[in-house]
C-alpha cells in the first residue's frame, strides 16, 4: 500500500530510554503485541534497538511504518544526509518511513531553508518515504512548507495529551492536511490523578492512560506512549479497541491545563 499522512499506524511505539537487550525486548514485546509503527530518533541512541527487534520479530519491513528525526547536530549545511544514511545503517533498512527535523535550530542557529531544502533533497534521493517536523510551530510550518513546495508536511510531532491539548497547533495542522503525531501522549503516566478521566476510566474498566489514548485516536491523532514494562505495553495498545462517546470527549476537552512538560528555554513557545 502506498502510504501518505492519512495511513500511518495511529498506535505507535516510543523507543525513549528503549536501550540496550531490555530496550530491544521491549520494542520485541511491542511488535509481538500488535504495533506497527516505531518511533526513534538519532538524538534516543535507540535505532540499532529498533533494528535490531524489527530483524527480530521475523516481521517483514514493510509491515512495520518506521520514523526517525534528524538531531539538530545534523541540521547544518551537508551534515543531514550523511546522518540519514547513518540512521538507515543503524535501522538496518534502506528507505525511512517518516523523517522529522526533531527540533527547529535551537536560536535560529542554522536558517530553516538549510536544512528543511536538505530533508527535500533526501526525499528525492529516496532516503524516506515521506517528511516533517517536531516541535513546529504554525509560523515554522508556513515557513517550511513555501520552502518545500509541492512536497508535503506529512507530520508534526508534538507534545499532546489531556493535560497539555495544544488545540490551536493541532486545529491548523488538521486543517492544513498534517499529520498529528502526540509524543508524552500518555502524561508519563500521572492521568490517573485527575478526577474527570479516573471517572471516565472506571466507568470503562480501562486505565487513564488507555482513555488518553482512545481521546487522541478519536481526535484523528497518531499516539507513540511508551513502557519499559510488558504489561504496561500490552494494556497501552488496547485503547485502540477503546471507543469513547461524544460526551466522555467534551470531558476530557475540560481538563487542558496547558501543562507543557518538555520545554528546553531554546524551543519555541507553542501556539
Ligand atoms: N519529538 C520530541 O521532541 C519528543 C519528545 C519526547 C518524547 N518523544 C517520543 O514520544 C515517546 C513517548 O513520550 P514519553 O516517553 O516522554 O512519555 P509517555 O509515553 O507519555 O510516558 C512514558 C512513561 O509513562 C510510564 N507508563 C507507560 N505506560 C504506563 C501506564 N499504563 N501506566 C502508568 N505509567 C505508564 C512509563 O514508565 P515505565 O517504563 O515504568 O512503564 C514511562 O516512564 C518517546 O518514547 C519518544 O519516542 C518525542
Amino acid at each position: 500500500m502506498k502510504l501518505n499522512q492519512d495511513n500511518i499506524p495511529k498506535m505507535g511505539f516510543g523507543t525513549y530510554d528503549r536501550k540496550g537487550e531490555a530496550g530491544i525486548s521491549a520494542i520485541l514485546v511491542a511488535l509481538e503485541t500488535g504495533y506497527r509503527h516505531l518511533d526513534t530518533a538519532q538524538d534516543y541512541g535507540t535505532e540499532k534497538e529498533v533494528g535490531q527487534a524489527v530483524q527480530r520479530s521475523g516481521l517483514d519491513r514493510d509491515d512495520v511504518f518506521l520514523t526517525t528525526k534528524i538531531a539538530n547536530g545534523s541540521l547544518g549545511k551537508g551534515a543531514l544526509i550523511p546522518s540519514l544514511r547513518e540512521s538507515l545503517d543503524n535501522l538496518q533498512i534502506d528507505q525511512l518511513d517518516l523523517t522529522l527535523i526533531h527540533w527547529p535550530s535551537p536560536n535560529n542557529a542554522i536558517a530553516l531553508p538549510v536544512y528543511i531544502e536538505q530533508l527535500a533533497e533526501a526525499h528525492a534521493m529516496g532516503l524516506t518515504r515521506m517528511v516533517g517536523v517536531s516541535n513546529f510551530t504554525i509560523a515554522l510550518l508556513k515557513e517550511a512548507q513555501t520552502i518545500l513546495g509541492d512536497l508535503p508536511i506529512a507530520n508534526n510531532q508534538f507534545e499532546l495529551n489531556p493535560l497539555m491539548q495544544n488545540k490551536n497547533l493541532a486545529s491548523y495542522c488538521k486543517n492544513t492536511g498534517i499529520s498529528v503525531t502526540c509524543y508524552l501522549p500518555i502524561a508519563r503516566g500521572i492521568l490517573g490523578d485527575v478526577p474527570a478521566i479516573a471517572e471516565i476510566a472506571a466507568r470503562h474498566d480501562a486505565t487513564p492512560e488507555q482513555v488518553a489514548l482512545a481521546f487522541e485516536f478519536a481526535k484523528g491523532y497518531i499516539a507513540i506512549p511508551t513502557s519499559s514494562k510488558a504489561e504496561r505495553i500490552c494494556s497501552n495498545f488496547l485503547a485502540t479497541k477503546l471507543t469513547l462517546s461524544e460526551q466522555d470527549i467534551s470531558a476530557i476537552e475540560t481538563v487542558d491545563r496547558g501543562q507543557r512538560v518538555i520545554d528546553p528555554e531554546w524551543g519555541p513557545d507553542w501556539d
